[in-house]
């Protein structure tokens, strides 16, 4: 590891990366760097997320990027999600549900674990037209197992690290238990999701008078949106859920339970979110649309998690030219990787960077400040498309979290710090939890 100036230069397999922790350079390399040209992906990253995940949106560039992300864009408007706020209530209800439990018993929670059930179903519901209550969508629907897709798409995960990272990419067709475990998880997901994107093709292509017969919530489902899109395909469209799926509840899970373990360490936040929601709840009698207006804390809560816990650590670049970063050369074909975790801190953009302060999110209306850049959803024109409905499931959850409970971490601070990375960084010990149900 070498420094150069703001940069630290790491080396993984013999390639140097060059990992930039300032912000207003990031900003620089995502925004301008990326439509320049000067920076494009990083093929050994985003060849082996096209070779393990198959083409789809989050690992393309240039006309095959753009249309799969206007063919996207319509269902992800935030008001897509708000007119379906019900239903992301009732899955966080659920949980609030399985906490009761716990609290009489005084039993530890892992919530991570049940945040990765949640943001399943949720995107789930959102995606594929799965209800909670499971009913059928159309007949020879395959059974929505949300534990096993997990396993199988944390299966693939591990295969986009692993190659990234330098192993062959036939590796994993080899004769062997790992062999044998990725093919399993891709014939897993390819026969789970093969029947539900052939149904969504004949229902956006057939006529309505020959549609066939499926549920209302499939008829409505993002699958079928995206099925209408002519340059989408069978192949195209599994892709694009697989990636969907995992790009959709694994981030807005870690971060809703890196959120709670902030909370459970710092007093003060708690007390001034809690007081939020008591009021919010005093106005409007329950948790509903309209009370989102009085959650603006809160959802600083989640914009503060994800500056000191940014799930998605970086965004792998490289640069397509010689190029200057802060004052120093770069070649071309070096890798560059704007690494939210280091610009998190800087202290010139987030004064006292190690406090958590989601006050600093939040701008009066007498304040000219300009308020701090937010790197946890990435920057530029590749920014994440499912943040407005991350920001309304953990801004959701955590309301009805801290308007139900009182918490403390099992293992305190260790819990925040401790941490593993597949493709996104999550708690190794699923943050545990004591929760306390508020009188
Ligand atoms: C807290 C939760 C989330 C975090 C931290 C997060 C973070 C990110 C990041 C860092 C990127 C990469 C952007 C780039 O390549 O520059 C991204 C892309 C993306 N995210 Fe998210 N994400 C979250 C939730 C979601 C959800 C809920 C969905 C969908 C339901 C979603 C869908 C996408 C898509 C489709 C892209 C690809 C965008 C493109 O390349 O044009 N994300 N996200």
């Amino acid at each position: 590891m070498q420094q150069y100036g703001s940069m630290i230069v790491v080396r993984v397999f013999n390639r140097p990366i060059v990992l930039v922790a300032k912000p207003q350079l990031i900003e620089s390399i995502l925004t301008d760097g990326q439509s320049q040209g000067r920076f494009t992906r990083s093929p050994s990253f985003y060849n082996a997320y096209k070779d393990v995940f198959g083409v789809h949106i989050g690992n393309q560039v240039g006309e095959a990027w753009k249309w799969r992300r206007q063919a996207a864009t319509p269902a992800f408007r935030s008001s897509q999600f708000t007119q379906k706020f019900d239903l992301i209530r009732e899955g966080c209800q659920q949980v609030i549900n399985q906490l009761q439990s716990a609290a009489q018993t005084g039993k530890a929670v892992q919530v991570d674990s049940l945040f990765v059930d949640l943001t399943m179903n949720i995107i789930a519901s959102f995606l594929l037209g799965v209800t909670f209550e499971r009913t059928k969508n159309f007949t020879g629907e395959p059974p929505f197992e949300p534990q096993r897709l997990y396993a199988a798409l944390a299966v693939l995960e591990k295969h986009v690290l692993l190659q990234a990272t330098g192993r062959s990419r036939w590796f994993k067709f080899l004769p062997t238990s790992e062999g044998r475990e990725y093919q399993q998880a891709q014939d897993y997901l390819r026969q789970n999701l093969k029947p539900r994107v052939a149904m969504a093709l004949q229902v956006a292509r057939t006529d309505e008078a020959e549609s066939p017969s499926v549920s209302p919530s499939f008829r409505d489902s993002m699958l079928v949106k995206f099925a209408k899109n002519p340059q989408h395909d069978q192949d195209s469209l599994i892709a694009e859920t697989q990636a969907l799926i995992f790009a959709g509840h694994d981030t807005t899970a870690h971060t809703m339970s890196f959120a709670v373990g902030e909370l459970g360490l710092n007093p003060r936040v708690f007390q001034t979110a809690q007081q939020v929601v008591d009021e919010a709840w005093e106005k409007e009698g329950s948790l509903n649309l309209s009370t989102l207006k009085h959650l603006s804390y809160i959802e600083a809560v989640v914009k503060e998690t994800l500056r000191l816990h940014p799930v998605a650590a970086g965004i792998p670049l490289i640069s397509t030219q010689e190029t200057e970063l802060d004052g120093i050369k770069i070649p071309a074909n070096v890798g560059v990787e704007p690494f939210f975790w280091a610009a998190g801190r800087d202290p010139d953009m987030y004064p006292n960077p190690e406090e958590f302060y989601p006050e600093r999110w939040l701008q009066s209306e007498s304040d000219q400040q300009p308020l701090p850049l937010l790197f946890g959803f990435s920057r530029g024109s590749h920014f994440c498309l499912g943040a407005p409905l991350a920001l309304l499931e953990a801004t959701v959850m955590l309301s009805l979290l801290l308007h139900h409970f009182n918490w403390e971490l099992v293992n305190g601070q260790d819990s925040l710090l401790d941490v593993n990375q597949y493709l996104t960084v999550f708690p190794r010990d699923r943050m545990p939890i004591r929760v306390v149900s508020r009188p």
